[in-house]
């Protein structure tokens, strides 16, 4: 069994991380998706979630790609997943492209094509500019 590992925050999900998870699971044969904790994002990431942890968690659990779900705690601790779960192969979108080289010597590592055009970032900004539409009417 070929066991696949991708890191990520995944909050407000949108389908670049549908494309995402969906190429992941395509490369192996078990994906384990390590996700961000609030804290974790906050100060390492400088990002505020508008979803919880156990939030997201629950939602990529949903998915069909998605085998297993867990936390990400610092940036330290990518070896040690690897050899804990006898990981095949690391990969992350190509907005990471050549970070993560220093995994080579553990396991096959891929940067897979970002989905253009769209971004949690995006997101909250696109809602926002909504909101403010329709309370500036
Ligand atoms: N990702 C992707 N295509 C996108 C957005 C994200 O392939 N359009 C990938 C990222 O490269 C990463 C995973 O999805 O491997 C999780 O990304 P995450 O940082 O949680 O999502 P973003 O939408 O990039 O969030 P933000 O705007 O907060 O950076």
């Amino acid at each position: 069994m070929k066991r696949v590992i991708t890191y990520g925050t995944y909050d407000l999900l949108h389908y670049g991380h549908i494309n995402l998870l969906r190429r992941a699971k395509a490369l192996g044969d078990y994906l384990i998706v390590v996700l961000s904790t609030d804290e974790f994002n906050k100060a390492m990431k400088n990002k505020v979630c508008v979803q919880s942890y156990e939030e997201r968690k629950m939602i990529l659990e949903a998915i069909r790609y998605v085998d297993l779900v867990i936390p990400e705690e610092n940036w330290e601790q990518k070896i040690h997943d690897v050899q804990m779960y006898q990981v095949d192969t690391f990969c992350i979108g190509s907005d990471w492209e050549g970070k993560f080289d220093f995994l080579k010597p553990y396991c096959e590592v891929v940067y897979l094509p970002r989905t253009e055009g769209i971004s949690t970032t995006q997101r909250k900004s696109s809602v926002v500019q909504m909101f403010e539409k329709k309370t500036s009417k």
